[in-house]
């Protein structure tokens, strides 16, 4: 039972970092701080500290949900109030990029399930239900019924374009389901989904990153290599979404199929990892490349992606792999007290050199929903 103790350091971590950031949002740690995001001018800019954070350093980056996230793990596993309070102050934050709405993209998903999702189901927030319907609302309007896809980003090139990380959006529209007791939400998520299914995952479990649509007719154009080493590779953490994704649509929906595509996902995922089980940034990159380093966040999302694929198959199996990739995190990745960060090494993409090996925000959460996951607690999407 080592996770016991992984856990209990993580947590005892967290609650350290909570005292000094409170209701702030992070993103990744610098010079063994986590920095907060800059749209108050208070602190330098992460650009200015020559890092690459372009997609970032505004208050509607789809990272600016998990330190919520974060918050609402700690507030299961104590029950202090505080970290409640903290939660509820970020998410009122948030209020600014839902409210001038041309930041939103399909990552609402991410940002408003680990807030306002993660708050309703514990207090039944009305404030919160209100951010739930109205984000849910504006991924439903990203559905392009041509293609069955959702929009995945803003931009005038990227109209047709959607991405494996959409799958992890999901959630909200199932949920908005639920709460409204109108289906039209979660069939768009399965239109989704079997879109992905049939567009983004190949037969062996690998995945494409980023699929191009026609958005007229909805014919798929071509694919991308997106953050990952190249098109026909298979980027760790997306292979991670589809992992987690299709677990999370299965729990939604009950359907076989996803349940069978997170297995396939899962499979690849543990028979491509390097000798010291840690994976690098793509699957399928070649191991002497000098930029095929370590995706901590990639290992985190699996993890916590096989745990709810055990939960939900009642297989063991996934449950050991989970374990096996925390385990590799150990002696590799997991930092020490002059770190604030719980985990090292983590990479945004493969051809970013400015943007690897650094500690990230959101392989924290998924470390710290992991372990917590294999202690019975629910995960948080
Ligand atoms: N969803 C963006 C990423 O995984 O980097």
């Amino acid at each position: 039972m080592m996770y016991k103790k992984w856990l209990e350091n993580a947590t005892n971590k967290m609650e350290r970092a909570a005292a000094r950031i409170g209701d702030n949002i992070p993103y990744q740690s610098f010079d063994g701080k986590y920095r907060y995001m800059n749209w108050d001018g208070a602190t330098p800019p992460l650009w200015s500290l020559g890092m690459d954070m372009r997609e970032t350093e505004s208050i509607g980056a789809w990272t600016n949900g998990f330190w919520g996230g974060i918050l609402w793990l700690l507030y299961d596993k104590t029950g202090k109030e505080e970290y409640r309070t903290y939660a509820e102050g970020l998410e009122k934050r948030l209020d600014q990029p839902l409210e001038s709405f041309t930041e939103l993209s399909h990552d609402v998903g991410f940002m408003w399930m680990l807030t306002a999702g993660a708050n309703y189901r514990r207090t039944s927030s009305k404030e919160s239900l209100l951010r739930l319907l109205k984000t849910s609302s504006h991924l439903a309007g990203r559905f392009n019924p041509a293609g069955n896809f959702i929009r995945a980003q803003n931009g005038d090139d990227r109209i047709g374009r959607a991405i494996i990380d959409c799958m992890m959006n999901l959630p909200l529209l199932y949920f908005a389901s639920e709460l409204t007791g109108d289906p039209r939400f979660a069939n768009v998520a399965a239109a989704h989904a079997d879109t992905t299914l049939r567009e983004f995952i190949r037969l062996d479990g690998s995945v494409f990153h980023v699929v191009n649509f026609d958005p007229k007719t909805g014919e798929r154009v071509g694919a991308l290599e997106g953050q990952g080493y190249s098109t026909e590779s298979s980027w760790s953490r997306g292979t991670g979404w589809a992992i987690y994704g299709f677990a999370l649509s299965y729990l939604y929906t009950g359907k076989a199929e996803y349940l069978e595509a997170s297995k396939r996902s899962a499979e690849f995922f543990m028979s491509h990892l390097p000798q010291d089980g840690v994976p690098r940034a793509d699957l399928l990159a070649p191991l002497d490349d000098p930029a095929c380093m370590i995706d901590s966040s990639a290992a985190a999302i699996a993890a916590s992606g096989m745990v709810l694929l055990s939960k939900v198959s009642k297989e063991e199996l996934w449950r050991n792999h989970a374990l096996r990739l925390l385990e590799a995190l150990q002696g590799t990745c997991v930092a020490g007290d002059d770190e604030e960060a719980l985990l090292l090494h983590g990479n945004v993409g493969y051809h970013r050199p400015l943007a690897r090996d650094i500690p990230l925000i959101y392989g924290d959460f998924f470390y710290l929903e992991a372990l917590m996951q294999l202690d019975g607690f629910s995960a948080l999407f």
